[in-house]
């Protein structure tokens, strides 16, 4: 659910550390700004800026060396916008392009508006492809009132977006270690702050098995009760961290599904083991990389494999590596 708007100064104020806000055309409202909320970057954008020298030209250079100019709006992204008299609608557009989901444009005019992708899946900060932000966005888009959508691996927080924005009356439980080479809890947290339904779930790394404990305390109900009604695994993508995963939250689970099953990787392998019946299963305990082989040959011909193979297509040319197990 989008977080509503008080006042516009209310919600600069409340802005989460790092934020950016960017003002075009207007050095008063900057130094505004300035005051209401001392832990947010500001950037000015001159009036005289049109559109033969785009204005995210001269935004994208503040930013040099902070971001990489590859796909920038990845990588950069602006939480609430002002826009002074007299700017052109294509500076306009320009700026625009990279402001968040249920980010803020406030106009001189006091007009308010908020920055909703259309398709509504379509968030470019998540690492998926088009067609797995729509599986996500789809899914959770069906969950029934009061549902919930965990995902184990929230990085930056573009997937538990998508699941936020498709579905206002789900609780979206996203869960990370935050930890090791991803220090982003911050970054999650701006990414994040204009959904009121999201929930950020830290788990420790040396116990991730404590997830659906955390997240039943966070529900306020014992754990015994916890049923998790879409699961999608994105987190550690190594044999035994997929396995934990597996083994941890399935059980709570009536959808489940994941990303990056490409062929021959260690989550195809660990998805194929933990769905396999009999001698299969078996397999489970056995190193990945001696196995990987016998491991296919044993899942496929023990006629337990739990995911549908179409939709864990070959690395190259896919347009989508998500499994999902059968129901
Ligand atoms: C590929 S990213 C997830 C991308 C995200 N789903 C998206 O679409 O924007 C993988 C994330 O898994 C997290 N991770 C690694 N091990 C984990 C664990 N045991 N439990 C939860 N998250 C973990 C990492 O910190 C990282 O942020």
């Amino acid at each position: 659910m989008i977080r509503s708007i008080i006042t516009l100064d209310e919600t600069v104020a409340v802005l989460v550390p790092g934020s950016i806000a960017v003002v075009v055309g207007d050095p008063n409202r900057a130094n505004a700004l300035r005051s209401l909320n001392t832990e947010i970057e500001i950037y000015e954008i001159p009036e005289f800026v049109t559109s033969d020298i785009p204005a995210s030209h001269s935004l994208l250079k503040a930013h040099l060396g902070k971001v990489p100019i590859k796909r920038p709006k990845m990588h950069f992204q602006i939480d609430y916008l002002y826009i002074g008299m007299g700017v052109t609608p294509s500076v306009i557009d320009d700026v625009r392009s990279y402001l968040h989901v249920g980010g803020i444009v406030h106009f001189h005019d006091g007009r308010v508006d908020r920055q909703i992708p259309e398709p509504v899946w379509d968030i470019p900060i998540a690492k998926l492809k088009p067609m797995e932000k729509q599986y996500i966005s789809e899914g959770v888009a069906n969950l029934p009132p009061g549902g919930n959508y965990v995902e184990i691996g929230a990085y930056k927080g573009g997937s538990a977006v998508i699941a936020a924005i498709a579905n206002p009356y789900a609780t979206i439980y996203a869960v990370d270690i935050w930890a090791g080479l991803n220090p982003d809890f911050e970054v999650f947290l701006r990414h994040t702050q204009f959904f009121d339904n999201i929930v950020p779930v830290k788990v420790a790394v040396d116990v991730p098995q404590e997830g659906p404990t955390i997240i039943a305390n966070k529900a306020g109900i014992p754990v015994g009760n916890l049923s998790i009604d879409f699961l999608f695994i994105d987190g550690d993508h190594h044999y035994e961290g997929i396995m934990t995963d597996l083994e941890t939250y399935v059980p709570y689970s009536k959808r489940v599904c994941g990303h990056d099953a490409a062929q021959g990787s260690y989550v195809q392998v660990a998805v194929e083991r933990y769905f396999a019946k009999g001698f299969a299963r078996l397999l489970r305990v056995c190193p990945p990389d001696a196995l990987r082989l016998w491991g296919k040959l044993f899942c496929f011909s023990g006629g337990g494999v739990g995911y549908q193979a179409g939709h864990a297509l070959p690395y190259k040319n896919s347009d989508s590596s998500i499994w999902y197990k059968l129901s």
